[in-house]
């Protein structure tokens, strides 16, 4: 049996296994972001259940898995918007207002330790194109999380973005891929997920002490955090890069 894209919708119960699965796959802090942790994640489940996939192989082994939402672009770089938490807030409204969407909008894809750099990251790309034109969608969005941005922390993503190897592609892999796969790079954004929490949560979300008000460097991080001990507050803003993908809807 070869490994098949499954929806939410089709099999819930194997969404239990996910944090198991995915574990360490992100740093733990980006299991916090403020808009996710406003109650949009069950909501993602139940609303939009077709549109959450999976790569199942034989005896349900889960390799792979991309997010998506549907929303609105009306197809100009701006109108992409900030990032990640504006795209599911701004899907959300547009579900509640029950108008239609025109775009798919991924919210991430993530290949299991032990799968990746062998290609499945583009397979769930395919498999996103192919959720999209089953709904009539033209194109998918990805508010892409670049991989090896956590190398380059203190470089700002508009640079790092920019960034080619000699034969001209992205030097980012993830950002690389996605272009091999048909996808153009559009706008970078610096403000793509807010992640905030008291000093100790950062602590211990990263293993690490900040004994001063400063920003630091942690480890995963795509950026750095700000920590600011008087308000007993860390804050930081997670970049990313937009990379639109036709879906070959007719
Ligand atoms: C980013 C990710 C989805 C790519 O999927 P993948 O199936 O591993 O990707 P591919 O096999 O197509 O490889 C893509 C590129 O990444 C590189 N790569 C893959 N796995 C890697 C790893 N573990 N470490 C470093 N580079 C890796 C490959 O060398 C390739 O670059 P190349 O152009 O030099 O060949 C996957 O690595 C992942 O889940 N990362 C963590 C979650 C994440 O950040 N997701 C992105 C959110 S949008």
């Amino acid at each position: 049996m070869t490994p098949e894209i499954v929806h939410y919708d089709q099999r819930p119960e194997l969404w239990q296994r996910f944090s198991d699965v995915f574990v360490g796959i992100l740093p733990e802090y980006n299991l916090h972001g403020d808009v996710l942790d406003a109650g949009y994640w069950e909501r993602l489940h139940e609303i939009f259940g077709r549109y959450q996939l999976a790569l199942v192989g034989p005896d349900d082994e889960i390799s792979a898995t991309a997010r998506g939402i549907p929303t609105r672009w009306d197809g100009t770089p701006m109108g992409l918007g900030p990032g990640v938490e504006a795209a599911i807030e701004t899907a959300f409204t547009l579900h509640d207002a029950g108008r239609e969407p025109n775009t798919l909008c991924a919210l991430g894809i993530e290949v299991a330790p032990g799968h990746q750099g062998a290609g499945l990251g583009t397979a769930m790309l395919h498999a996103l194109q192919a959720t999209a034109r089953e709904s009539g969608f033209s194109q998918v969005i990805v508010p892409a999380r670049p991989s090896w941005k956590d190398r380059y922390p203190l470089v700002a993503i508009e640079r790092y973005a920019r960034w080619t190897t000699d034969d001209g592609l992205p030097f980012d892999p993830w950002l690389r891929t996605q272009v091999r796969a048909g996808g153009k790079l559009s706008i970078p954004t610096s403000r793509s997920s807010l992640i905030t929490g008291t000093v100790a949560d950062w602590e211990s979300w990263t293993g690490m002490r900040f004994p001063d008000s400063d920003d630091y460097v942690i480890p995963g991080g795509l950026a750095t955090v700000r920590i600011d001990r008087d308000a007993d507050l860390g804050t930081y803003w997670e970049p990313s890069v937009w990379v639109v993908h036709e879906s070959g809807v007719c």
